[in-house]
């Protein structure tokens, strides 16, 4: 695995750190408030189960999978839901946590999902942004860190569904999704 890594570009020290910073922000932000944290499968279970153990006031937990990307590294352009919410989320305060921001069609999409359903607010917490590659307009709440426009894979992130366990993230060399 570790010899398709160009090269690092966020430690585990440096995620972590981060990952701290967020959790006592939305802490902070939310104090008194009902909760609902909605993790999109896969990317996001790593970061997930960091960032909830990091937010100190009580809180509920979802899950939804949707589908833009398939099996490549180029977006299809289109979202699908693949799993929906379970929790009823009418009058609720959603927090919907991402591994990465790119074309924004994604969270543009679930942001319209959540409010159509009732939400009262959706909040967005994404660990990573790449802003250069923006199509639809999305604004997080919380940005963990901007990145370049290249391929990233580990905490989460996968490239055809491998990667997700480095506990790093690293640049994937571009012979490994060019060939
Ligand atoms: P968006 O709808 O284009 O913003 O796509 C967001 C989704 O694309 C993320 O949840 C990821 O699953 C995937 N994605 C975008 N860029 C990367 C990357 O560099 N590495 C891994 N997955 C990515
Ligand atoms: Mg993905």
């Amino acid at each position: 695995m570790l010899n398709d890594i160009e090269r690092v570009l966020l430690s585990e020290q440096q995620i972590s750190d981060k990952v701290k910073e967020i959790g006592a922000a939305i802490s902070k932000d939310f104090a008194g408030q009902d909760v609902l944290l909605v993790g999109i499968l896969k990317g996001s279970v790593v970061f997930m189960a960091d960032l909830m153990r990091a937010i100190t006031i009580p809180l509920a937990i979802d899950f939804m999978a949707v589908s833009s990307y398939g099996k490549g590294s180029k977006s299809s352009g289109v979202v699908k839901i693949v799993k929906d919410l379970q929790e009823d989320i009418e009058g609720k305060n959603i927090i919907v946590v991402e591994d990465i921001l790119d074309s924004g069609r994604t969270l543009s999409y679930l942001r319209k999902h959540m409010m159509a359903k009732g939400a009262n607010k959706v909040s967005i917490v994404t660990l990573l942004d790449k802003p250069e590659r923006r199509v639809v307009d999305v604004f997080p709440d919380y940005t963990g860190f901007n990145v370049p426009d290249e391929f990233v894979v580990g905490y989460g992130l996968d490239y055809s569904e491998k990667y997700r366990n480095l506990p790093f993230i690293g640049v994937l060399k571009p012979s490994v999704y060019q060939d």
